[in-house]
């Protein structure tokens, strides 16, 4: 199976200025990336590479770009199809974002895990794909704001059927 991992605003943004709005402020969500992804395979673009600035651990990191680009811990691919290949035996792949990634990737995956967060992001600049009809929201969970979570969020999984 192949799944997106994303989290978005009411709007569908994911990004401002070549990064998560919300990031360092939704405990939970970064709880649950890192939990779910943790020994499977995490495809991104170079863009949301940069913005993380290394390789995560303790999983495989596939970085697609157009460039010719070496770095430690990283499987440096140049297409999506070339990333799927690249997932190493036993690993569920995760598509990992950023925007670009996540349109090309939309119409060969399964499973989208989502975190809705209840914001609105004033200067964003990268958004999640709109679902087309074939994709069926299959799990909710909401959960209220608190020290650790600055907004309150919905945790939903959509399938394709
Ligand atoms: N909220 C979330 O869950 C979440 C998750 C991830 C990212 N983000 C945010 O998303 C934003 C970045 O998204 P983005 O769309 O600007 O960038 P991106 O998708 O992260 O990266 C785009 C880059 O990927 C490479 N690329 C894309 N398609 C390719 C293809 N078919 N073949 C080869 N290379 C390809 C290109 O790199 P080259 O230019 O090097 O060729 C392109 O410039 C940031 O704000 C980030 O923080 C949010």
């Amino acid at each position: 199976m192949r799944k997106a991992i994303v989290a978005y605003d009411r709007n569908r943004a994911i990004g401002a200025n070549n990064d998560v709005p919300w990031m360092g402020r939704m405990k939970m969500d970064i709880q649950r990336v890192r939990a779910l992804t943790r020994d499977n395979a995490i495809i991104m673009g170079r863009k949301t590479f940069e913005s993380i600035g290394h390789a995560l651990p303790n999983r495989q990191n596939i970085v697609v770009t157009h460039r010719s680009l070496e770095v430690k811990d990283v499987t440096v691919v140049g297409s999506m199809d070339d990333a799927f290949r690249a997932v190493e035996s036993g690993r569920m792949p995760f598509v990992f974002g950023g925007q670009q990634i996540y349109e090309q990737a939309m119409g060969s995956i399964d499973e989208i895990i989502a975190t809705e967060i209840d914001t609105y992001v004033e200067d964003a600049d990268a958004f999640f794909p709109e679902l087309d009809p074939s994709w069926h929201e299959t799990s909710r969970e909401h959960h209220d704001a608190d020290d650790d979570n600055v907004y309150p969020f919905d945790f939903v999984t959509y399938n394709r059927y």
